[in-house]
């Protein structure tokens, strides 16, 4: 069955409380062109009650929404062509483990506007989530949908024995949405956490194309000069126009701690939840 959450309770809970989100624009003007915004609905839905028909729901929202792929792609994928998703593909990329794993809808009114898989997974006498997919609808990005999708299991039961939480992604404001959760900002992200846990967490990754990924960057090859900090190779060709466009405005204002980004990889993020915040 899915949990309907209360939408104030899933900001307050987003790691933002409501006047920091105020601040941030959330319940004010947006940068995007949809006008009204009242706060989303979040539906939370556990792997193994997601039915056939919210998986294809989610695979066209991904599809619609997600980016296109890099013009370099070789056929069968189409160069800028969008990334496509089916819900056999979902299925195996997100539900290795369906029991470990949780669905997240955002609604506005009955409109799905934004959606996220997380899994966890055990790491010697820890408990890592990771998001393992985070999509808002293209017009109404900024509104903290992703930080609120992600803020509403982190009162549940589900949550509670998390430890540690990650993604892989190429763009800097899913990272972003990664330390709203722990409540802390990108720049304050552990490097020295992430140097020497981050292949660890992912040899025990469930999420295979996790598993075999390699990591590439400063923090776990001396020999690096490309300006990269903290990639893993997904072999990934999505194109990075827009992940680089905002990649601009956190090295501007100096919140950047991941370094550049490489074709075909993704930026890695792992933080420890402080013990005092894990439970909350
Ligand atoms: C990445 C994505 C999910 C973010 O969703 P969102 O709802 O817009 O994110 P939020 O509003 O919660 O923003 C999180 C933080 O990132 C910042 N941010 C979001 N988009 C940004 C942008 N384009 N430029 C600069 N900062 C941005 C927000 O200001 C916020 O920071 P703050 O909490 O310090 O104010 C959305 O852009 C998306 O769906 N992109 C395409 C798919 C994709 O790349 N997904 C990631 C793969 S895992």
């Amino acid at each position: 069955m899915p949990i309907a959450v209360d939408n104030l309770q899933d900001f307050a809970a987003s790691g933002l409380d409501n006047s920091v989100l105020q601040d941030r624009g959330l319940a004010a003007e947006s940068q995007s062109p949809v006008n009204s915004f009242s706060t989303p609905r979040f539906e939370v839905i556990g792997g193994g009650d997601v039915t056939q028909a919210r998986l294809a729901q989610c695979a066209t929202f991904f599809s619609e929404h997600y980016g296109v792929w890099d013009q370099n792609v070789a056929a069968p994928l189409r160069p800028k062509g969008r990334v496509k998703m089916t819900p056999a593909k979902l299925r195996k990329e997100c539900f290795s483990n369906p029991d470990d794993t949780l669905l997240i809808m955002a609604f506005k009114d009955d409109q799905l506007v934004g959606q996220a898989f997380v899994t966890k997974w055990k790491y010697r006498n820890e408990i890592v989530v990771w998001v393992t997919q985070l999509v808002v609808h293209s017009q109404y990005r900024r509104r903290h949908i992703a930080t609120g999708m992600l803020g509403s299991i982190r009162s549940t039961e589900w949550f509670r024995p998390v430890t540690i939480i990650g993604i892989a992604s190429t763009h800097p404001a899913a990272c972003n949405t990664l330390a709203n959760l722990a409540r802390f900002r990108m720049a304050q992200v552990d490097l020295s956490f992430i140097r020497q846990n981050a292949a660890a967490i992912l040899e025990c990754a469930t999420p295979r194309y996790l598993r075999g990924a390699k990591l590439h960057g400063e923090l776990f090859e001396e020999a690096c000069t490309d300006g990269a900090v903290s990639l893993a190779d997904t072999n990934f060709p999505v194109d990075h126009a827009e992940p680089h466009q905002v990649l601009e405005t956190y090295v501007s204002a100096n919140k950047w701690p991941l370094g550049s980004l490489r074709d075909g990889h993704e930026f890695v993020l792992v933080i420890s939840l402080p013990e005092e915040e894990c439970r909350l």
